[in-house]
């Protein structure tokens, strides 16, 4: 297996498959006592460029139920590749933690951190991706309708980070990933020929509209995330004019299956991407999902460097 987390495209599905099996695994033991200390001794280094509340909080508890410990490092104190080159930050604290997480801008900067680490790195999210979402993401819809294969999930909006790892791991597991997103906001096209290798392994069917409506229809899953990601500030008066169309609403879950789930990785603009009595209503899965990134990362987690 990859030493390193930075895509779901690096694993097989059957390296997937062992992850979430044994998040699964950990998450009962979790809800019957506790834990096993599969992580006795270990750090996790965790840098971060970015705000976060999930991904910070559940690595952090992540380590701590598995008796292990984290180290939070922030923006002013590492200066990724400003106060110090990041080949040489990745071998200073590769010298010090077990593991190091980063939530980077640049995707580069994940690789980089990667060549240059001797302990194994963690994509907290980048610019191109978020894998560690997208483990949770599938340990929900795993959770939901007992398989991945077969079930029809319907992105709703920005082709961005969050979109590609989500279209990856339901290409490699045999999911149906339909996007609908405005034009000029379409996964970049490296995902999209990644994606259509895996699916021609798994059967998984990959479709790209522009019309939510026609997005939704037959889907178990609508998934939506926020129309301005982290670093595109700017862009956010435009983005605004444009996405609207591409709200997830009580309208637009009613043209869905009858009992699809709605996911949001979060955080959410409420009144934008998702409507309040849609993130608060019975379709909702998105604290059930994020709940499960401390489970689908301890799977991560022991696989990477621990006593499994
Ligand atoms: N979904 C997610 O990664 O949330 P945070 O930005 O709060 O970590
Ligand atoms: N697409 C969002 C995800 C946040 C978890 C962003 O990159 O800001």
């Amino acid at each position: 297996m990859n030493k390193h987390f930075i895509a779901i495209s690096d694993f097989t599905p059957q390296e997937i498959w062992e992850m979430l099996d044994l998040s699964i695994r950990l998450k009962k033991e979790w809800r019957s006592g506790g834990n096993p200390p599969l992580l006795k001794g270990k750090v996790l280094g965790m840098i971060f460029q970015k705000p976060s509340l999930r991904t910070r909080v559940s690595f952090d508890m992540a380590m701590r139920h598995l008796g292990g410990d984290a180290l939070y490092l922030s923006p002013n104190e590492i200066g990724l590749g400003k106060r110090e080159a990041i080949s040489d930050i990745a071998r200073v604290l590769s010298g010090y933690v077990d593991a190091i997480m980063a939530r980077v801008f640049e995707h580069q900067h994940i690789l980089e951190l990667a060549k240059w680490s001797s302990v194994p790195v963690i994509n907290g999210l980048s610019d191109y991706n978020h894998p560690c979402q997208a483990m949770a993401d599938a340990l929900t819809i795993i959770e939901k309708f007992g398989t991945m294969k077969g079930i029809n999930i319907a992105f709703i909006g920005d082709g961005n980070n969050v979109a590609v790892s989500l279209m990856h791991i339901a290409a490699k597991l045999g999911a149906n990933f339909t996007i609908a997103n405005p034009e000029g906001y379409d996964i970049t096209p490296v995902a999209v020929e990644a994606a259509y290798k895996f699916a021609a392994e798994s059967g998984s069917k990959l479709t790209f509209l522009r019309d939510p409506h026609e997005a939704v229809r037959n889907a178990h899953v609508i998934y939506t995330d926020t129309w301005t990601s982290m670093g595109q500030e700017e862009e956010a008066q435009q983005r605004e004019k444009v996405f609207p169309p591409y709200q997830v609403n009580a309208k637009l879950v009613s043209e869905a299956d009858r009992d699809v789930i709605v996911m949001h990785c979060l955080p959410a603009h409420r009144g934008q991407e998702i409507t309040d009595e849609v993130a608060d209503g019975p379709h909702s899965a998105l604290f059930t999902q994020a709940h499960n990134r401390l489970h689908a990362q301890k799977g991560i987690l022991v696989k990477l460097f621990g006593k499994a």
